[in-house]
């Protein structure tokens, strides 16, 4: 029905067809459109879940996007910053607790220079030669995303928001362009990257046309990395009294960018496992093939505050990764604690290779 089979086979869809596709937004799990999503994730990472250690260290950020928590004019969060010392200790207990990659993952803080974000990754490359280094801190220059990239770091995860020029002008204020945005995204891309795009469903004023839209620039940009969770509310932002994004069609974007991109590392993410309590294993049965527990302090975890409620008490805690492994294994999916990089970064690794010898 639908294209449904064409989109599987093909892995594309035009414009008009993805339309059709959300616009009926009928799909239960147990649906050909979940059941294609889920056999094309196998095709190329099996039922392997990948996880990833979170590390928020600093809510501090220069923007003020209409969504956000941590935008800058909250005054009423409390801020924090860890040190380079502190970063080191989370993931010394991360790496205790077999994860091997780290995110580093902070609002726009100035305060963190380039040449002290170098030395961070420096230290972690040394430390933990063997671990993946994702940083997660928004736009820079070329030349610093370079730095970061020279310094050892390996992914970059950076959330275009929404791919309509207008939509973005509504999420954020003018000095925050889209184009600049996607430049960041191509200029990772090009320095090699493993890069990771993404928006929220269901953020304030969002239309299918914009959803469609978010679906063709993630076929043409082809990040290595997808991360999408529904929009929630956060009391101390002007976007308060909106209306969350919905579970279901969260879980039809999964389904459709893991066929649109049937290589994409996807996170079942803790936006949607605050949206619904099974949200999380019901991004999994959608495509998602990450997760990502936070390795932050747990005296700051509440300060991370991007929307209400978000859950990290629970098993989003690295400290209760075991049991999130079993729930992982009782849902008939593979906890996997390896680098778990993207599948054509190992392609492109054999062809370097090749290219020395
Ligand atoms: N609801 C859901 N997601 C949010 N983010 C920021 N604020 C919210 C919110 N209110 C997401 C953005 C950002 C990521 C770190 O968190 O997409 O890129």
């Amino acid at each position: 029905m639908l294209f449904i089979d064409k989109l599987y086979e093909t892995n594309s869809l035009d414009r008009n067809e993805l339309k059709e596709l959300i616009e009926a937004n009928i799909y239960t799990p147990e649906d050909r459109l979940f059941y294609a999503a889920r056999r094309t994730r196998e095709r190329y990472y099996g039922r392997s879940v990948y996880f990833r250690g979170l590390i928020e260290f600093s809510n501090y950020c220069k923007n003020n996007c209409y969504y956000c928590g941590i935008r800058r004019n909250n005054k009423k969060i409390h801020r924090y910053r860890l040190t380079k010392e502190e970063i080191l200790d989370c993931c010394a207990k991360g790496y205790e607790l077999g994860f091997r990659t780290f995110v580093l993952q902070g609002g726009e803080d100035p305060y963190y220079t380039d040449e002290m974000i170098v030395d961070i990754i420096e230290s972690i490359r040394e430390k933990f030669p063997d671990c993946a280094i994702t940083l997660s801190i928004g736009e820079r220059p070329y030349d610093s995303y370079r730095r970061f990239w020279d310094a050892g770091a390996d992914r970059y995860l950076l959330r275009h928001e929404t791919a309509n020029e207008v939509h973005y002008r509504k999420l954020h204020p003018s000095v925050m362009t889209l184009k600049s945005r996607k430049e960041c995204l191509y200029n990772l891309k090009e320095i090699g990257f493993q890069v990771g795009a993404g928006f929220m469903v269901g953020s304030p004023y969002q239309t299918i046309d914009n959803l469609v839209e978010d679906l063709l620039f993630l076929k043409e940009l082809e990040p290595h990395m997808v991360g999408i969770g529904p929009f929630i509310p956060h009391k101390d932002t002007i976007f308060r009294d909106e209306k969350g994004g919905d579970v279901d069609m969260t879980l039809l974007m999964l389904a459709l960018i893991r066929l649109l991109l049937p290589k994409a590392l996807i996170p079942s993410t803790t936006a949607l496992g605050t949206v619904d309590p099974l949200g999380r294993e019901k991004g999994f049965a959608a495509g998602a093939n990450v997760v990502m527990p936070n390795l932050s302090p747990q005296k700051f975890r509440a300060d991370y505050s991007l929307y209400d409620n978000k859950i990290c008490t629970g098993l989003e805690a690295a400290e209760s990764v075991e049991e999130l492994k079993q729930k992982i294994e009782a849902i008939g999916f593979i906890p996997d604690m390896s680098r778990g990089d993207h599948i054509g970064f190992y392609l492109q690794k054999r062809q370097n290779s090749i290219d020395i010898n």
